[in-house]
């Protein structure tokens, strides 16, 4: 792991999209001397195959080329809260603190669960964990020593314990006390001096970390109700509840308010509101979940709790190096913000939209911007050494998030404590969202998916000569149908598979009043998703029942904090891909394709033009994405999902290999499944068509391998002569 190193030339965009007229802010961090250039790239290919077009990309002219001085840019990993006492508020010289704790990396280093300090004087008072996740206080000293109360047991691991210490001037004692499922433990020590707590000005007091200033000693897991009493508590007094309920309160933050957003109120007079720093999860169970709610809504008191990681990144707030103004008349399309350094380079892409309001082509291309940030800087568990020969081979893009994991992984992976990451954005330099990154780097074929992979079907329409506008899930989520209104057809990319309600609506809503939609993937509409509503780059996703997962939502937290609404499939929320698209998923294999075979049903003059001028019975044998054009991942028809009962399956997928099952929601035990037939009849992807009441139509492939035979051959090819087919149809008037 590449903990300590960075590589030398990154940047990333304040937004992935813009439109003519809109500003994009440049954040770069280089660790080289001197300057780097920076243009403007229209990008045609992202696939580094040699055995295809390779990558390319064509040179635009722009404003903003040009030369910038390199400068390194920091980011600290791990979420906090921070609290800043008010000019002229001082703490008073006797005081208590006390949070529930839920810590879920017991003995990874020393954690503070909260902390005091000045930005100026650094830390004073740290309550938490030490190195062996022994409950601890410690209390620095005018002279610079510390003194410290220890207790001997360690804490439990993913259980409720309540943590507290005091502190008193006058008295010179400081005491740490812990309460567990194994009773609880009080010790205390005498000082002899004066804390730099009441000699210096204290300013900011932090919950899951110490250090205002560079912040240190994050803690794993869960806090509730972080509280600091004006008066100092001992072991009996914590045990008489009374009081401690008549105890004078300094600051007592209630997680379980505000929930949507970065804020933490102080519910005592003093008003002391925190800031969540680093998007730590909220909406998380509390010790007084017991089961009687599953919606953090319904009984907030229940969700108390914040679950706080020490790898939490997410937006990296650089400081902007440029900034770049979208010209006027510059047509929509897929371009790259291109940065370069001597021999190293990176091109952020930059998805331009029409302006707003306006057509520019008869074809829009909906990228799946919500898809590509889910999977920001996943690091596949497969990474090996066979990618480092095929990246050199094929100049393939150089830096994988495997090697990089301060840079934050995404909701594929896992934090450091082994809960599921929930949180994703694309403020940071996402290494997979490059021209030229590799996914699969032991296979064969050009192994990749999302960003690179999308590139087959855009590379293909440059090569066919079609138009096309682009527009990202974005503008889709915040715009909704009226966006895609009056464009003759829309089509997805390869993996649309992250949508909010909004764009499902919109989607719907453009089939319905006619459109013609094309669903060119497979395991698209799959999983819910919600925006930050004060941070649109970051998007929430909760791992809940079903579906093919890379982490599973822990009980009662299937909710979403950003929105209150339910995570998870959106099959369980009720609305099945099949009823957008005609097909949903069901299978799932290792990255190989096979091919489709015609349906007897295909050749019924209603949709046997999609088949013009191919005389073969079977499609997509071939292919840069797995070798075939059905693969991966598998959607099929099922008229009980919602597939429309006039939908005409007019291709099927054959041949699997042994790798492929059903996905785990059409499982019901270990020998059966939902539709109750063998799996082997339910692992294929049905390529499906049908015409809708007012005039619209749907083409959908059902596999996620489909685009990578597009460029085969050149682009000429059986695939391409279907979608071309497809396409002319859908782009008359
Ligand atoms: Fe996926």
């Amino acid at each position: 792991m590449n903990e300590e190193l960075h590589p030398p030339l990154l940047g990333y965009t304040d937004r992935l999209s813009a439109r003519p007229g809109e500003q994009v802010q440049v954040k770069v961090s280089s660790t080289l001397e001197g300057e780097f250039e920076a243009s403007l790239v229209r990008i045609i290919s992202a696939d580094p195959n040699p055995a295809g077009i390779g990558v390319v990309v064509e040179k635009i002219e722009s404003d903003f080329a040009g030369s910038y001085p390199a400068r390194a840019q920091e980011f600290t990993p791990g979420s906090c809260m921070h609290a800043a006492l008010a000019e002229g508020m001082t703490l008073p010289t006797e005081f208590s603190v006390s949070a529930k704790i839920w810590p879920t990396r017991v003995a990874s280093g020393a954690q503070a669960v909260l902390s005091i300090g000045s930005s100026a004087a650094g830390t004073a008072f740290v309550l938490g964990l030490d190195e062996a996740g022994k409950p601890r206080v410690m209390a620095r000293m005018t002279d610079g020593s510390w003194v410290e109360a220890l207790l001997p047991g360690v804490v439990r691991e993913r259980q409720w314990a309540w943590l507290w210490a005091s502190f008193s001037q006058p008295s010179g004692e400081l005491s740490v006390g812990y309460g567990g499922s194994d009773g609880h433990h009080n010790e205390y020590i005498r000082f002899d001096g004066t804390a730099s707590l009441t000699a210096e000005k204290m300013d900011s007091i932090l919950v899951a970390a110490s250090d205002p200033g560079e912040r240190r000693m994050h803690f794993n897991g869960k806090v509730e109700a972080p509280t600091i009493y004006a008066v100092p508590l001992g072991l009996n007094q914590i045990l008489d509840g009374s009081e401690i309920d008549a105890a004078p309160l300094f600051a007592r933050w209630d997680f379980s308010e505000e929930i949507s957003s970065t804020r933490v109120r102080d519910t005592s007079d003093n008003e002391i509101d925190g800031t969540l720093i680093n998007f730590p999860t909220r909406a998380m169970t509390g010790s007084m979940w017991d089961g009687s709610e599953m919606c953090w809504r319904h009984a907030p008191q229940h969700y108390g709790a914040i679950h706080f990681h020490e790898d939490d990144i997410y937006d990296f707030e650089w400081e902007t190096d440029f900034s770049v103004a979208v010209p006027e008349g510059l047509r929509s399309g897929i371009y790259g913000i291109r940065l370069q350094q001597g021999e190293h380079n990176d091109t952020i892409p930059l998805f331009i939209c029409p302006p707003k309001g306006k057509r520019t082509a008869r074809l829009c291309i909906l990228v799946s911007t919500f898809t590509y940030t889910v999977y920001g800087n996943h690091a596949r568990g497969d990474y090996g050494d066979d990618w480092a020969d095929k990246t050199k081979a094929w100049h393939a893009y150089p830096w994988n998030p495997a090697e990089y994991p301060q840079y934050g992984r995404s909701t594929y992976n896992f934090h450091s404590d082994r809960s599921g990451i929930c949180h994703a954005s694309y403020r940071r330099p996402l290494f997979n969202l490059r021209p030229g990154y590799l996914t699969f780097g032991w296979s064969t074929c050009s192994g990749l998916k999302h960003f690179q992979a999308d590139s087959h079907l855009t590379s293909w329409l440059e090569n066919q000569g079609y138009d096309f506008d682009v527009v990202t899930d974005k503008e889709l989520d915040e715009e909704g149908v009226g966006l895609l209104a009056g464009y003759s057809a829309v089509t997805t990319g390869a993996h649309p598979e992250y949508h909010t309600a909004r764009t499902l609506d919109a989607l719907e809503g453009y089939r319905d009043q006619g459109g013609r939609f094309a669903y060119l993937g497979g395991n698209g509409f799959y999983w819910r998703v919600a925006v930050h509503p004060e941070n649109d780059a970051i998007i929430e996703i909760r791992r809940a029942e079903g579906g093919i997962r890379a982490w599973a939502a822990e009980p009662g937290e299937s909710y979403n904090a950003f929105d209150g609404q339910y995570g998870g499939l959106w099959r369980q929320n009720g609305r099945p891909p099949q009823r957008l698209a005609g097909v949903g998923f069901s299978a799932q294999g290792d990255f190989f394709g096979s091919y489709y075979r015609r349906t007897p049903a295909s050749y019924d003059k209603r949709v046997s033009w999609i088949f013009d001028g191919i005389d073969d019975e079977v499609i997509g044998n071939f292919g840069f994405s797995g070798g075939g054009a059905a693969g991966f991942e598998l959607d099929r028809y099922d008229r009980d999902l919602g597939s429309p009962a006039d939908a005409v399956v007019v291709a099927s997928s054959e041949k699997h290999d042994a790798s492929f099952v059903l996905v785990p929601e059409e499982r019901l035990t270990h020998v059966t499944n939902k539709p109750g037939v063998p799996d082997a009849e339910l692992i294929r992807a049905d390529m499906t068509y049908f015409d809708t009441p007012s005039g619209g139509a749907v083409f959908s492939t059902g596999s996620i391998t489909f685009c990578g035979s597009l460029p085969f051959n050149n682009f000429d090819n059986n695939v391409s002569t279907l979608l071309a087919n497809v396409f002319n149809r859908f782009l008359q008037e």
